[in-house]
């Protein structure tokens, strides 16, 4: 049975030319960057030749990029130490209900050391109101924080008006393009942001590196404490095989942008033709147009999504139910709770199919006819029993 992965929005495989480029780094050139011999010396020059080749693929400066151990560290360094750095400004931040807990959990704590965090509610769509960013923007708002587009339901934030509305205040802008990164043409010169997070496992590179963009003149407080590394922003010994991996997919995956846009937009319409031929009763959760191309959330009316889960599974196809740390739990998504209320069906019965490396189109045909064909087989079910 050939086991189909549809689940990419977790996590996504390492692309073979990544884990090419990643080798030497673990067999030969190990030395510690911040070591003096050649060895040490040419870790180094592969650490600057890493950053300067994402630099370049986000439009900034080598300069601008601290690489962290992935999207959560680089979360936590913009929130809390842009937070603590000028918390005598003022200690209000924007956030909103939607964001991974990466960013959420990071207010909260932010919230148990006095600050007055605002969570922003968003629409059915998935999107925050432009206005309640403006209403909700205070005197002693010192932090904005709203992600590019959401891991769960691929829903994309209104960022460059947003940027207009924080124009001439003194808060600082911070997004959580983790998601968005890969699927999505970001460069920072262009886009109103003054931080930026980004990981690479989720576009084929390693697990454990990711980074922040900071715009140049933006003070944080280090989160870490030891050595000077990352121009004494980050202390710890570069994970050098892992930057080296990270600048590598970044450069494929930047590179193949939109020729994967197209084929996740002929996958995700695959599965909406399917279904509506098979007359699958379903839901498309998210916005229409301002979303990620490579999430589909849906939500199959009088299903089990446990069930659903687990038949696909043995079937080969491996899906997900909602966010990475969530599913195991399968506790309902705060997201779609934003999105539609506690109580709305929809939640009960939501699955997140996404797409990435090595899926084709006969996969995702697959895909589509067994999750219609367990839908109805389930559906009937809890018809009978109810
Ligand atoms: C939107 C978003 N932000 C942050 C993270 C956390 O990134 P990492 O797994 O690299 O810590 C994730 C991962 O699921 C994510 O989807």
């Amino acid at each position: 049975m050939e086991m189909i992965y549809v689940d990419h929005a977790a996590t996504s495989p390492l692309h073979p030319e990544v884990i090419e480029a990643m080798l030497p780094y673990y067999q030969t050139v190990f030395g510690n960057p911040s070591s003096i011999h050649q060895i040490g010396r040419q870790a180094r020059q592969a650490i600057d030749q890493a950053r300067r080749t994402i630099a370049k693929k986000l439009g900034t400066s080598d300069q601008n990029l601290v690489f962290t151990s992935g999207g959560t560290e680089a979360d936590n360094m913009a929130i809390l130490g842009y937070a603590l750095e000028h918390e005598l400004n003022g200690k209000h931040i924007i956030t909103s209900q939607i964001e991974h807990h990466a960013v959420l959990h990071a207010c909260e704590e932010l919230e148990k050391r006095g600050f007055d965090v605002t969570y922003l509610p968003v629409d059915e769509t998935g999107r925050v109101s432009v206005n309640d960013v403006q209403e909700a923007l205070r005197d002693d708002t010192i932090l904005v924080t709203l992600m590019f587009g959401n891991n769960e339901v691929a829903t994309v934030q209104p960022i460059k008006e947003i940027g207009d509305v924080l124009k001439g205040h003194q808060a600082a802008f911070h997004t959580d393009a983790v998601q968005a990164c890969g699927v999505i043409e970001l460069n920072v010169s262009e886009l109103p942001v003054d931080m930026l997070s980004i990981s690479a496992h989720k576009i084929n590179g390693p697990k454990g590196i990711g980074l922040l963009y900071v715009r140049n003149g933006v003070k944080l407080r280090p989160v870490l404490f030891g050595g000077e590394q990352e121009r004494k922003r980050r202390a710890g010994t570069e994970n050098v095989a892992a930057i080296v991996g990270f600048a590598k997919a970044m450069e494929i995956a930047v590179d193949s942008i939109e020729e994967r846009q197209e084929l996740y937009q002929q996958f995700s319409k695959i599965l909406i033709d399917t279904w509506t031929k098979e007359e699958v009763i379903f839901s498309i959760n998210g916005h229409q147009h301002e979303r990620l191309p490579h999430v589909v959330n849906v939500s199959f009316r009088g299903v089990n999504i446990e069930s659903l889960l687990m038949n696909l599974d043995l079937t080969g196809i491996a899906a997900s139910s909602g966010s990475a740390c969530t599913a195991g739990s399968i506790e309902p998504s705060h997201v779609l709770v934003a999105m539609f209320g506690k109580a709305d069906e929809r939640i009960q019965s939501a699955i997140r199919f996404s797409f990435g490396l090595g899926n084709t189109v006969e996969q995702i045909q697959r895909v589509a006819n067994e999750t219609a064909q367990i839908v109805k087989r389930l559906g009937q079910q809890s018809e009978f029993i109810s």
